[in-house]
């Protein structure tokens, strides 16, 4: 008896790897939420066709290093699955399996491995995926291989098609290069050389074009549980702003900025950035993406730009504040600031279901141009994309640049952010040199307007300088200076 307690006992041990304590936050999204996702795309499948999905493969950052894994947003939106090496297959119609099972999705997933699980974290595996996920038919992607569907039958097999590119991993045999190749073989995918002997793919049932369309259309609408993502990110993205206005010195550099913010995103439990953070004193805020962040002292009178967004349980905040680094604008940087200013608040005016994207960038054009113009600063017509060159709007959600479509509808979620840059040696009086603005907010679509969710970041010249004359925690945080000797 003893000794089958202790058989018993051994085994449970053993088991004792295939049910570790997570410690996980509880406040992601429910598998109700995935299945419910997955129910509305295949509503919207068109007939006798299946939608496949890979993961985001790993990326190598150098030598034995890799980036920290991201999901592909598509492929957590249907699943809540977090790790590589996974295939998901949601078909139109019900399928029935050899052994007799009807199934309408089905996944493959890496499995479990103790050893792979001490160095690189836990994982799932397919039981895990049952339980955790409720995707019922969940498979470890070693059976792949096996997995014998005719895929000729369908009339569409829908996907992405593969543009990134996927590292062999040498001692896996199913990692996300082997389904890819496998999958290719099952579909039939034109070689390279048929696709350019015939110079077009061969005429089969492969559709890489319309799943974008099928993922905006859902994506683009948030349901509740996704808004109160959202409004975390986006509030911890502004508590993060505010901080930054009270402990701002002439003298800090970009990169210190850029740590603050970032630690009050940390300090909120935010996992990750959703883009990398854009901070940029004086002209580097002329760059629209500036990411090097390497400026080592802001001076005193130069504006800094600031575009940062907190990822929290994968959704993403995309704001912007421009403030001066003393504490308080000087004349002309208030004029350009201003002029963002109403550009954007007339935006927000007319930002309701019913309007393009493209509509509420033309607005705030017009207010900019005839702006720049009263300024002196463009003489005509045709200099006026050179101070503001992108537009305005955009999708947030999982991506920054989220999935959605063009015409807006109520419990989207977008950004207004006009903007005006204005380099060294630019075409005007260099008083205006060296001034970048912009001024980016976050918007979900009510039925008949809008709400403004970043509201808690100061956004006027009034309520900025305000914020910046407040003390912070940090005017006490002082290191030791390590050039100095000891
Ligand atoms: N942060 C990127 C953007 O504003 O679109
Ligand atoms: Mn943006
Ligand atoms: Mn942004």
């Amino acid at each position: 008896m003893k000794q089958l307690i202790v058989f018993f006992l051994t085994l449970l041990s053993l088991a004792g790897f295939a049910q570790p304590a997570t410690d996980l936050p509880e406040d992601f999204l429910t598998k109700e939420f995935h299945l419910d996702r997955r129910a509305k795309l295949r509503e919207k499948l068109p007939a006798n066709s299946v939608a496949v999905f890979f993961a985001n493969p790993v990326r190598n950052r150098a030598n034995d290093v890799d980036y920290v894994y991201h999901q592909d947003p598509d492929f957590y939106y249907l699943t809540g699955y977090k790790e590589p090496n996974a295939v998901l297959f949601i078909f139109k119609d019900k399928q029935t399996a050899a052994n007799g099972t009807a199934y309408d999705e089905i996944i493959f997933v890496q499995p479990r491995n103790e050893m792979a699980e001490q160095w690189t974290g836990r994982r799932l595996g397919d039981q895990g995926v049952k339980t955790r996920l409720g995707l019922n038919q969940a498979f470890n992607n070693t059976e792949f291989k096996k997995f014998n569907i005719d895929f000729k039958k369908f009339d569409q097999v829908l996907f992405f098609d593969f543009e990134n590119d996927v590292r062999n991993e040498k001692y896996d045999s199913a990692d996300l290069y082997d389904i890819i190749e496998q999958f290719k073989a099952k579909v039939n995918y034109p070689s390279k050389e048929s696709v350019s002997v015939n110079r077009e793919p061969q005429k089969n049932n492969l559709n890489t074009k319309d799943l974008a369309k099928l993922m905006a259309g859902l994506r683009g609408v948030k349901t509740p549980e996704e808004m109160q993502m959202i409004r975390m990110a986006v509030n911890i993205s502004c508590m993060g702003q505010v901080e930054v206005m009270k402990a701002m010195k002439p003298g800090m550099s970009e990169r210190e900025i850029q740590g603050i913010h970032e630690y009050v995103f940390k300090k909120y439990q935010a996992e990750d950035l959703g883009y990398p953070s854009i901070v940029g004193a004086g002209h580097n805020g002329c760059i629209l993406h500036y990411i090097d962040n390497y400026k080592p002292n802001i001076s005193s009178k130069e504006l800094i730009l600031m575009d940062l967004g907190a990822e929290y349980r994968g959704y993403t905040a995309d704001i912007t504040r421009t403030i001066p680094v003393n504490g308080k604008f000087s004349p002309e940087q208030k004029q350009i600031y201003e002029l963002v200013l109403k550009a954007q608040e007339e935006a927000m005016k007319v930002c309701k279901p019913g309007m393009t994207m493209q509509q509420l960038t033309e607005v705030t054009r017009v207010v900019i141009n005839k702006g720049l113009k009263d300024l002196g600063i463009i003489k005509t017509e045709d200099e006026k994309h050179r101070y503001y060159p992108h537009g305005c709007c955009h999708h947030i959600g999982l991506d920054v640049h989220d999935r959605g479509e063009r015409v807006l509808q109520e419990n989207m979620v977008i950004t207004i952010e006009p903007g005006i840059y204005i380099p060294e040696n630019a075409n005007c009086d260099k008083k205006w040199w060296g001034i970048a603005v912009r001024i980016e907010d976050d918007y979900l679509l009510t039925k008949d307007g809008n709400e403004h969710l970043s509201s808690r970041a100061p956004r006027t010249v009034e309520d900025i300088e305000n914020m910046m004359k407040l003390p912070s925690p940090l005017d006490d945080f002082v290191l030791p200076d390590l050039k100095k000797s000891k």
